[in-house]
């Protein structure tokens, strides 16, 4: 175990670890990180998202040096200054629609759909909130309270929460259309009590189990929100910003809506979210959410130096081609591994899951850690999800290439090989709690 990660250990609290192996990392650049002792990792999970843009970016690096050097305020709650006024602005003009919208800044992906959620209640003077089964909206608060996830694993749930299974259409395509029929009958269902204020929903669902719904399934909630005066909320944390091979993830389904949620992708690693807002939802929630150092100058310089490079170099086009890559790649090396129960995606939101039996679809949980450890000796990052933590979840830095995909699916394909042949022992993973 490296010396970095034993320090860890011993100084770092683990309430806030998510590990799957020993990760001690002094630099990066791109989506490589180099470990201490100089070993070079190409890191498929850009960090849960985070690192979207890869490691220090250079447009990233410039703006947040050229703003900690001027600091021109570090609190949106006292004022104004052009990086965060700048930073709203150009981030409204992404949005299609002329609806008159306001951007709420923060920190992380939690407190932006908290505060989605805050305004949703005090703007419709309704106290619920819809969302779906195996959904991740945050780790703390009312966005970990309305989270599937958590409240599927037994934390009480935010009064009232509706929750409806997501759409999980990998079975023959009659299924899928009574699938959606169902998934959407149940919303309607909630929402005809009247007392639902916002259903929040992942365009692609990827903790619990990276699940592209069936076309549609955006757009019946769309209609459905309508008819009932629902807000509709896209929480785009992980999948926004070009990630799933369109700017926007809700584009695919031909809908716009209400409130957008991001995070992520849109700091360059760096603290940054957003939650933009209807202005007439903003109005009714007004100092609703106090984080001091929300809107600094730092973070929102960051935020505008990564939109305008999404937007410069078309990103979202290099996710989709790349994404084809990747899945057609991973396809071929499915072919070679009983392990691989289903190989699936849209652009660079791509899951891999392991089963134990393919009829079945019984889950490799134990296989997929050790899958995942294996690619970490063999110098790939990847981490799984899913209810039964065996989706291996691949969401890389946008910023890859074609002979970065190439190589991942190389590694993948010795791992997989690996772990099937027994090489790679249980004890290993003792120590990594993982998903
Ligand atoms: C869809 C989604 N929403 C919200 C969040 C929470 O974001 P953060 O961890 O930045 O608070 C996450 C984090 O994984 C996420 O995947």
């Amino acid at each position: 175990m490296p010396a970095l990660y034993e320090r860890d250990l011993a100084a770092v609290a683990s309430v806030l670890h998510l590990r799957f192996y020993p990760l001690a990392t002094t630099s990066g650049s791109g989506p490589w990180l180099v470990e201490e002792g100089g070993r070079r990792l190409l890191d498929l999970t850009a960090a849960f998202g985070a690192a979207g843009l890869g490691y220090a970016h250079p447009a990233v690096a410039a703006a947040v040096t050229k703003a900690a050097g001027e600091m021109a305020g570090v609190s949106a709650l006292m004022g104004a200054t052009p990086e965060t006024v700048g930073f709203a602005e150009e981030l409204l003009a992404l949005l299609p629609g002329g609806t008159d919208r306001r951007v709420y800044i923060g920190h992380a992906g939690t407190d932006a759909n908290t505060a989605a959620i805050r305004a949703a209640r005090a703007a419709t003077g309704r106290s619920r909130v819809l969302t779906f089964g195996g959904s991740y909206h945050g780790g703390l608060g009312e966005s970990q309270g309305v989270s599937g996830v958590y409240v599927s694993g037994g934390l009480r749930p935010e009064p009232g929460l509706a929750q409806v299974p997501y759409p999980y259409p990998y079975r023959p395509h009659a299924f899928v259309d009574s699938l959606l029929a169902d998934v959407l009958g149940r919303v309607d269902a909630e929402l005809s009590t009247g007392d639902v204020a916002m259903v929040m929903v992942e365009p692609v669902t990827n903790d619990g189990g990276v699940i592209v719904p069936p076309d549609g399934f955006l757009a019946g909630l769309r209609e459905r929100c309508d008819r009932h005066g629902t807000l509709l909320c896209a929480d785009e944390v992980k999948v926004g910003l070009g990630r799933t091979g369109t700017l926007h993830a809700f584009e695919a389904d031909g809908v716009v809506p209400d409130v957008l949620t991001l995070g992520k992708t849109l700091g360059g690693g760096l603290p940054l979210s957003a939650a933009v807002l209807p202005a007439e939802v903003d109005a009714a929630a007004e100092g609703q959410i106090l984080l001091t150092t929300i809107g600094n100058a730092v973070c929102t310089a960051a935020g505008r130096a990564v939109l305008s490079t999404i937007v410069t170099e078309q990103l979202w086009t290099r996710a989709a081609v790349l994404g084809e890559r990747f899945l057609a790649g991973l396809r071929a090396v499915a072919e070679r591994h009983p392990l691989v129960g289903d190989v699936r995606g849209r652009g660079l939101t791509i899951g891999v899951e392991l089963v134990t039996d393919r009829a079945t679809k019984a889950p490799a949980t134990l296989e997929t850690a050790l899958t995942v450890f294996r690619a970490f000796e063999l110098g790939v990052l990847v981490d799984y999800v899913g209810p039964d933590s065996n989706v291996i979840e691949l969401t890389p830095p946008l910023v890859l290439t074609e002979e970065e995909v190439d190589l991942a699916v190389q590694v993948l394909d010795a791992a997989l090989g690996d772990v099937e042949s027994g090489q790679v022992p249980e004890d290993a993973i003792a120590r990594y709690r993982g998903w």
